[in-house]
């Protein structure tokens, strides 16, 4: 069966191993660092779609449960015919919300994950007979521009769950300035955001139970064992999360059990006993520091919507000068 999503091909990030490229480099980092974007193999996103579902897990459900209840009033903030661009359109239920609501003319999905994108814009398609759908395979963090149907009138970008906490105060700022240089002046953002709450919550959140947090965290491991020439064996190692006040973040960490040697491409990485590999930041915000944040790169909340226990926010922003509808 062959769907109408057209699929723009022309701002694929550049060939090369990227994985081979940023383990290498982390494990020779002081200390071993790497970076989140490497969980996502397809264990790895089925893993996360598994972490969405745990109980500790508030956000997938709080971020649904805020677009439920405020989707009418966005599609009224926003306005009509509008076109919508999903950044990471992952497995997303969040953007039919919003779909449903807004009943935009154009969807285009942009993902660095080809096979995920395809699938998830083709059950678009398939759902929304009325919707014209379009794929883009890119990295947006990394200077792509929009097709031009999306460079002009009021395009709504939605940059849901929080993936924006994955990146530094200043890296956060610096992507929010490119998405501003991507929109057209009547353009906005709707971003998911996590709230700075009580230890206790933040941390069982990244250490459910059913441990498929670990599971997740892990799984860089056998990806690195099965996807590179490497010795590496996961079980020598523990997962380990737990939030930084001092950063405001939540850190997550694989630790070496033992001193040991791994061997990874030919070359040879140590571990201490209880020497970590950092492997992901949750950055968490009040709505006074993301505002700040935003305000710095251009942007202005116009709007912001949060669940009663106050766990996550759903930010509308726009170019700052741009006309209020
Ligand atoms: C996809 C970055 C929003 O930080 O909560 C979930 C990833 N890592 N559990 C998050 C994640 C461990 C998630 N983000």
């Amino acid at each position: 069966m062959a769907l109408a999503v057209r699929f723009y091909d022309d701002y694929r990030p550049a060939p090369g191993n990227y994985l081979r490229e940023e383990v290498l480099a982390g494990f020779a980092r002081q200390p071993k660092s790497t970076s989140p974007a490497l969980f996502y193999d397809r264990r790895g996103s089925e893993l996360f779609d598994r972490i969405c579902q745990q109980p500790e897990y508030y956000v997938t459900r709080t971020e649904e449960g805020i677009l439920a209840s405020a989707a009418d009033e966005i599609a009224e903030r926003v306005g009509p015919s509008t076109d919508l661009v999903e950044l990471g359109s992952g497995a997303s239920r969040k953007v039919r919300l919003l779909l449903e609501a807004l009943h935009p003319t154009s969807y285009l999905g942009v993902d660095i994950s080809e096979d995920f994108l395809l699938a998830s814009t083709q059950r678009l398609a398939a759902d929304y007979p009325w919707l014209d759908v379009s794929a883009a395979c890119a990295d947006f963090t990394n200077g792509m521009r929009l097709p031009p149907a999306f460079e002009t009138g009021h395009p709504l970008m939605f940059f849901p769950g929080s993936s924006i906490g994955n990146f530094t105060p200043a890296q956060a700022c610096r992507l929010l300035r490119k998405l501003h240089g991507l929109m057209p002046a009547g353009g906005s953002l709707l971003v998911g955001v996590d709230l700075i709450k009580d230890r206790e919550t933040l941390e069982a959140a990244y250490n459910d139970r059913a441990q498929v947090t670990a599971a997740f965290n892990l799984n860089l491991l056998e990806r690195i064992r099965e996807e590179l020439a490497s010795d590496i064996d996961p079980s020598r190692f523990a997962h380990h999360a737990f939030f930084n006040d001092a950063q405001s973040r939540i850190e997550m960490h694989l630790v070496s059990r033992e001193p040991q040697d791994v061997t990874i491409e030919g070359r040879r990485f140590h571990f201490e006993a209880g020497e970590s590999l950092h492997t992901e930041n949750s950055y968490k915000y009040s709505l006074d520091s993301f505002a700040r944040l935003a305000h710095e790169a251009g942007l202005e909340p116009v709007a912001c919507w949060t669940d009663p226990d106050r766990l996550f926010s759903v930010q509308l922003l726009r170019p700052r000068g741009a006309l209020h509808s």
